[in-house]
C-alpha cells in the first residue's frame, strides 16, 4: 500500500516536471544556415562577386583544404529539397541569409537582378508553402568586392550602403518575411575580418581594423532599423533586431581581479555591439572604451583607435532593435594573470590583456574553439537579461561539429543539442524572454577557413555528388522529435534506418 501511495505520489511529480519541462507551443524551433556556406552559384545569372569568393579564388592557401563556396549544397538549383528537409524535421522556422551581390550585383543599388530576386522568391514562397516561417539576415559576411575595394566596412559611406541594400530587400520581400537580422555576428566581422586573419577579407590592421568597422556596422544596422521602423514595419509588421556571438566568458576565479577581467573580456567580445544598441545609456561600454583611449594616448594616437559616438549618434543607435539575436556556441574562463595569448601590439586583444581557460573535462568538438561548456546559454542569457534589461531573445545558432568520418551516428551531437535545450529551459523557467532556437545547421556546408573538414549538419551532405545529397543524421531525428514532443526526452533512440516525410506539417 505506502509504495503504491509513493509510485502515485511519484507519477503526480513527474507528470508535474515533465508538464513544466516543456518548450511552450508558440516557442519557434528551427535551422539556420548562411548563403555563401550553401548555396553555390558563385557566378550564376549576374550575381556580383563577393570577398569570399575574390578570397578563395586568389588565396586558396588560406583555407585548410584548399576549397571554396563556388558550388557548396547548390541550394541555388536544390532550394526544393531544402524546405522538403525543413518539413521532415518539422520545423516552425527557417534562418538563412540574403547574398548581397546575387541581389545587388554592383553592390550599389542602382540595379537589382531579376534572377537573383526570384531565386529568393522561390525558395521564401516554398518555405511558406509548407507554414516554415523565414528568419534572414541581411548580412551573413558575403561583402559585394567593389565595396570591399571602396574600404568596406572601414568606409564612413558603410551605413549609407547599407542603408540602401536594405531598403531593397524590405521592398522585394517584406510583405512575406516578418523577422530580420541586419548583421550576423559583428565581432566576426570585424576583429577577425580586419584585425586578424580568420575571415575575409583578412585585413590583418590590427590597431584599428576591428575598431573602425565596429562603430560603421552599428552605426549600419541603426540606419536599416529605423529605414524599416519607419517606413515599411507599419505596413509590413514585422521585426528587425540583430544577431551577435555571446559565448559566455565568466571568471577563473572569484578573485576580483578575475572578475573584472571577465567583465572587460565581455565588453570587447560583444559588448562594444551590443551596448551601444540595447544599453539605456546607449554607447560603448565605458571600461573599455576608457582602457583603449588610454592606450591609444600611450602609443601616440592623436585620438582613441576605438571612434566615440557622437551624442546625435548614440541617441539614434540607442534602442535601434526589436530584439537580441545569440549565437552561441561555447564558454571560456577568464584570468587576469595567466593563459594570456601573444597578441600583436596594438590591437583590441592587446587592449583586453586577459588569459583564456577551457577546463579540460568540457567536451572537444571537431572545431578546436568548441567545447560543450555546462550550463553556458543560461550563463549567458541571464547575464544579458540582466545587464540590458529583459529583451526579447532569439537564439539564432547553436550547434556542434565533427569529422565526416564520424558518420551518421553522431551521438556528441545529439548530447549537445540535449544539454543546450535543457540550458534554454532553464532559461525560460528564470523569466528571460527567449522566442525561440535555431539550431546550427540544417545541413553541412562550406564551413569558412575549415572548408568542408568540419561538419555541423543535421544532415550530412555528399559534396562529391552532383545532386549534392543530404542525408539525415541520428541528431535531426533526436531534433525532430524534441520539436514535435516540445520536450527533451534523454531516453529517445530514433530508428535511423526510417525515412520520412511529414505530410502533415
Ligand atoms: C598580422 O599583423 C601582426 C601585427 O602587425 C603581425 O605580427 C602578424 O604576423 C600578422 N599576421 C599575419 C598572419 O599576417
Amino acid at each position: 500500500m505506502k509504495l503504491l501511495i509513493f509510485i502515485s505520489l511519484l507519477a503526480v511529480f513527474c507528470d508535474a516536471a515533465l508538464r513544466h519541462d516543456r518548450f511552450p507551443d508558440d516557442f519557434l524551433f528551427g535551422t539556420a544556415t548562411a548563403s555563401y556556406q550553401i548555396e553555390g552559384g558563385w557566378n550564376a545569372d549576374d550575381k556580383g562577386e563577393n570577398i569570399w569568393d575574390r578570397m578563395t579564388h586568389t588565396r586558396p592557401e588560406v583555407i585548410k583544404d584548399r576549397s571554396n563556396g563556388d558550388d557548396a549544397a547548390d541550394t541555388y538549383n536544390n532550394y526544393k529539397r531544402d524546405v522538403e528537409m525543413m518539413r521532415e524535421l518539422g520545423l516552425d522556422a527557417y534562418r538563412f541569409s540574403l547574398s548581397w551581390s546575387r541581389i545587388l550585383p554592383n553592390g550599389l543599388a542602382n540595379k537589382v537582378s531579376e534572377a537573383g530576386v526570384a531565386f529568393y522568391n522561390n525558395y521564401i514562397n516554398e518555405m511558406l508553402a509548407y507554414n516554415i516561417t523565414p528568419m534572414v539576415t541581411l548580412y551573413h559576411w558575403d561583402l559585394p568586392q567593389k565595396l570591399q575595394d571602396l574600404g568596406g566596412f572601414a568606409s564612413p559611406y558603410f551605413p549609407e550602403w547599407f542603408e540602401n541594400y536594405a531598403k531593397v530587400v524590405f521592398t522585394q520581400f517584406g510583405d512575406r518575411v516578418k523577422y530580420w537580422i541586419t548583421f550576423n555576428e559583428p565581432r566576426e566581422i570585424c576583429y577577425q575580418g580586419y584585425g586578424y586573419v580568420e575571415k575575409a577579407p583578412i585585413l590583418n590592421i590590427t590597431d584599428v581594423g576591428t575598431y573602425y568597422c565596429a562603430k560603421n556596422l552599428v552605426l549600419g544596422h541603426a540606419r536599416a532599423y529605423h529605414v524599416y521602423n519607419d517606413l515599411f514595419k507599419p505596413t509590413q509588421g514585422g521585426e528587425c533586431g540583430i544577431t551577435i556571438s555571446v559565448n559566455w566568458m565568466g571568471p577563473l576565479t572569484d578573485s576580483e581581479e578575475d572578475l573584472y577581467a571577465a567583465e572587460i573580456k565581455r565588453q570587447a567580445d560583444w559588448g562594444i555591439f551590443a551596448e551601444p544598441i540595447f544599453s539605456e545609456q546607449g554607447g560603448f561600454p565605458k571600461e573599455f572604451s576608457e582602457i583603449v583611449a588610454k592606450k591609444s594616448a600611450e602609443q601616440g594616437y592623436p585620438s582613441s583607435r576605438l571612434p566615440a559616438f557622437t551624442e546625435e549618434e548614440r541617441e539614434y543607435v540607442r534602442g535601434a532593435s526589436d530584439f537580441f539575436g545569440v549565437n552561441h556556441y561555447t564558454a571560456n574562463l577568464i584570468s587576469a594573470n595567466e593563459y594570456k595569448g601573444n597578441w600583436p601590439v596594438p590591437s583590441m586583444y592587446a587592449d583586453v590583456d586577459v588569459g583564456t581557460y577551457v577546463p579540460p573535462e568540457w567536451v572537444p568538438a571537431a572545431s578546436s574553439w568548441l567545447k560543450l561548456a555546462p550550463n553556458s546559454i543560461f550563463n549567458a542569457l541571464t547575464h544579458l537579461h540582466n545587464r540590458y534589461n529583459g529583451p526579447v531573445f532569439y537564439i539564432t545558432e547553436n550547434g556542434w561539429s565533427q569529422l565526416l568520418e564520424e558518420g551518421y551516428e553522431d551521438d556528441s551531437r545529439i548530447a549537445y543539442y540535449r544539454a543546450a535545450l535543457n540550458s534554454v529551459l532553464d532559461c525560460l523557467h528564470a523569466g528571460v524572454d527567449l522566442r525561440g532556437y535555431m539550431a546550427w545547421s540544417l545541413m553541412d556546408n562550406f564551413e569558412w577557413m575549415q572548408g568542408y573538414t568540419e561538419r555541423f549538419g543535421l544532415y550530412e551532405v555528399d559534396f562529391t555528388s552532383p545532386q549534392k545529397t543530404r542525408t539525415p543524421r541520428k541528431s535531426a531525428f533526436v531534433y525532430k522529435h524534441i520539436i514535435s514532443t516540445r520536450a527533451i526526452d534523454p531516453d529517445y533512440e530514433p530508428d535511423t534506418r526510417t525515412m520520412w516525410i511529414d505530410e502533415g506539417h
